[in-house]
């Protein structure tokens, strides 16, 4: 799978999308990740990529000449399955999405710009919005590095571990079991003894009970509980849980 992530600020990417697991499943061949400099595809002496909104609103909003240029040659090098623009008024990222997005073969992100983007590049390009959580950041580079993290790694090969990307917190809908590892006493504290009892179908029936325990305590929202409003996010795309029955 191939992303390319247009941006104002690539210098925002280099270090989130070249270190670790990410680096490894692109020298794998597993993914690709392009960034492309927005600046690039600007015109004129200055290459100006923003300007201020008509209207008269205080902040500078990105032109659409260079985004449009930007995508429409490297749509004419290859297919996208999705456009994504990363802002604060899209659909709340989650697993289901990123689990979603892991299975297309290309896309593209535009990373979001102080005021915004020109909005017919909202209306004639993107084709869905994203948003890494209800709160505002100065940009859109690190909510694209948090989508191409979370897609990459659950790449099947991306991670050493193979089981390890499928027992992550939400992959089942619920939260991660603890972990432990040694010492088996550390201040007195001890480790669980069902996990050192090698008794596997018991250390396995514990972490499902470990797992449905917090999800209850600590996200009920997850599983349609009290502050669960529709299960967790079921009436938007990419919301809720994958799975609500108790094993
Ligand atoms: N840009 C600014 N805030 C954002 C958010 N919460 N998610 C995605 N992109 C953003």
């Amino acid at each position: 799978m191939r992303i390319d992530i247009l941006t104002v600020v690539p210098e925002l990417l280099v270090s989130p999308l070249g270190e670790s697991i990410l680096k490894r499943a692109c020298a794998k061949g597993l993914a690709e990740i392009a960034v492309h400099n927005i600046r690039d595809w600007a015109e004129g002496r200055h290459r100006q990529v923003d300007d201020y909104p008509f209207g008269g609103e205080a902040g500078m909003v990105l032109k659409p000449e260079p985004v449009f240029r930007c995508v429409e040659q490297l749509k004419s090098e290859r297919r996208y399955d999705e456009v994504i623009y990363t802002s604060p008024d899209g659909i709340v990222y989650n697993q289901r999405e990123a689990n979603r997005l892991s299975t297309l073969g290309n896309i593209i992100i535009i990373c979001g710009h102080y005021k915004g983007l020109d909005h017919r590049i909202r209306e004639h390009l993107v084709t869905r919005e994203i948003s890494i959580g209800d709160y505002v950041l100065t940009g859109g580079e690190l909510a694209a590095a948090v989508i191409a993290d979370s897609i990459v790694r659950i790449i099947p090969g991306a991670i050493g571990d193979e089981a390890s990307a499928l027992t992550d917190s939400f992959q089942d809908g619920l939260l991660a079991p603890p972990v432990y590892t040694r010492p088996a006493e550390f201040n007195g504290w001890k480790v669980p003894e069902v996990l050192l009892s090698g008794n596997f179908a018991r250390i396995e029936q514990w972490r499902e009970e470990q797992a449905w325990d917090r999800t209850q305590r600590l996200r009920p929202d997850l599983l349609g509980g009290p502050d669960g409003r529709a299960g967790g996010g079921e009436d938007r795309p990419g919301g809720g849980p994958e799975r609500l029955e108790k094993p």
